[in-house]
Parts: C-alpha cells; structure tokens; sequence
C-alpha cells in the first residue's frame, strides 16, 4: 500500500539519489538542494516554471556544431569565468586565465616569428612581442602560442569567410622570445539573435565584449593557459558582458605614427601600434595557490 512521505519534496530526492561515484553523487546533491532552494526563495509561479522551460528548450533549439548557446549562457551569467577562476588560481605573475569562446579554430598555420597573420585585414596594424618564461624569469624556448582575433571592426573571419584570417601558431625563439604582426582587434557583440541576446535585453544589458586578442600558451612541463589580451584604451573593459576581464590581462597598445620604425626595424606607410606582454608559465606539477 502506498504510505505518503513524511520528507520534504527535497529530502525524497535526496534519499533516491544513488549516483556510481562519490564526486557523481556530491555533485546532483549539491544540485538539487540549491535548485530546490531557488525555488522557494523565489515561490517560482509555474508561469514562471514554464517560462524557464521555454528558454532552456530554445536555447538547445539553436545550438548547431557552431554555434553553442549554452555555453554563451554560462558566459553572461559568469558561470564560465566562476568555473575559469575555481580552477585557475595561480600564483603572483603568473599569466593569468579567461575564456576560450567560440572563435577557435582548430589547424591554424603555424608560421615563422615576425610574421604577419592578418595582412588584409580591417584594423591597424599592430607589433606584438614579449617572452614566455618560468616564474623567475627563465625563458622558455620553444613554446607554443596560438593566436586568434577579431578583425579592427569587430567581425572573426568565421563569421565572415571560410578561410582562416588573423590566426596562426607560433614557437618561441632560445630566448623564449615571440613577435607578429596583426591588428588590433576592437569590441565586438557577442551573439543576439538568440534566446540569450533575448535574455541580455530583459536584463538591460548591453551584448559587447571589450577588444581582445585569444593566446592559447603552452610548453612541456608547464600548464597550458588559454587567456586573452585587452588593449587598455579600449570601451567595455569594465562591463565585460562575459566577465573575461583580469586586469593583469589589459596591455598598453602604443601608438605610433605613419614613417615610425617599428620594432623589427621596418617603416609603415600607415600608424601602427605596439604591444609588448610577456607570458608567464606555471610547472603542472605546482600546487595551487589558496583562495
Ligand atoms: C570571445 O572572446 O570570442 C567570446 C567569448 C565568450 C562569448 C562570446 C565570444
Ligand atoms: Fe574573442
């Protein structure tokens, strides 16, 4: 015969719970109090209820291979950079992390030091260059960097083309030392066509992202860092609609003039910029840093 519960609608969830592994079983715990426990804060009406069904249904609705907007709605919720800084606490010094988003693109071409990777691309040119090392300053010699922008005006060449622009992979020289050429990349929208652009206007929110340039930095021994550059000059850099911004992340962009040398001894017909930022690696084997 069936005997009603005397537990909460809550504790009867818990108690049927039986997940495989511990960490499993923490986790949906932890889940179902906190979910059970926004419902009562906020005595969710099932108007409301269903609103939210719709949504999440929405939102799974438009994600294809190349577009993920539940990974965009834990972007603008900082549920990503929340996730990003529980697990990428490092030391004083060290390069710090952000978001990966939606631009990379995997198989860019690697190319030599100095090159330039976004030739014919809108925006102003723009000398990058620095070191990556250890902690105390030890160059590491041929690491990986993996780069990746927007173009001056705001748009990813995925957006745009089919070919790769504006990226590319480079090894640093025995010193540790990188340089390129690209542009610098302006803010841009994230996408509002969308359940979460819907969401970001309800909110009163605006939908830009500050400038930035993608660095993916590895070397052997060392944890790998996805990261982001931000030009210090630039709008949003305070309102971030992801939450991307460190300010150990944001780097001078100097202006130079038209017939100015540039750091590689060359002379542009156009103004250009300079940026030096030196990337700074963590062995995989260091503990990490308490909160
Ligand atoms: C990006 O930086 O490319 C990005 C990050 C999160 C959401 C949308 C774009
Ligand atoms: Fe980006």
């Amino acid at each position: 015969m069936f005997t009603p519960s005397s537990l909460s609608i809550t504790d009867q969830v818990l108690a049927v719970l039986a997940c495989d592994s511990p960490r499993h079983q923490q986790v949906m715990e932890s889940l179902v109090r906190h979910l059970h426990a926004f419902v009562r804060d906020v005595e969710l009406t099932e108007a409301e209820w269903l609103t939210a069904i719709t949504f999440l249904t929405r939102t799974g609705q438009i994600c294809t291979d190349k577009r993920q907007e539940f990974i965009l709605l834990s972007d603008t919720l900082g549920v990503s950079m929340l996730v990003d800084d529980i697990n990428h606490d490092k030391p004083a010094g060290a390069l710090e992390s952000s978001v990966l988003g939606p631009y990379y693109w995997e198989g860019a071409p690697e190319v030599p030091l100095g090159a330039a990777i976004a030739e014919g691309v809108a925006g102003e040119p723009t000398h990058y260059s620095g070191r990556v090392t250890t902690l105390d300053g030890a160059p590491l010699a041929g690491a990986t960097i993996k780069v990746w922008s927007g173009d001056g005006e705001g748009n990813y060449d995925m957006q745009l083309l089919t070919e790769m622009r504006a990226r590319a992979v480079l090894r640093t020289d025995a010193d540790g030392r990188y340089h390129f050429w690209s542009i610098k990349p302006s803010y841009y929208p994230v996408p509002t066509d969308g359940p979460v652009g819907a969401m970001l206007r309800d909110q009163n929110r605006h939908p830009n992202r500050p400038g930035h340039i993608h660095f993916i930095v590895s070397a052997d021994g060392y944890q790998p860092v996805v990261t982001q550059i931000f030009p210090s000059d630039g709008p949003y850099l305070d309102s971030d609609v992801v939450f991307g911004v460190k300010s150990s992340l944001i780097a001078d962009f100097v202006p130079h003039p038209v017939g100015a040398r540039a750091p590689d001894g060359r002379v542009l017909d156009t103004p250009f910029h300079t940026v030096s930022y030196d990337l700074v690696l963590v062995p995989s084997d260091a503990l990490a840093v308490a909160a």
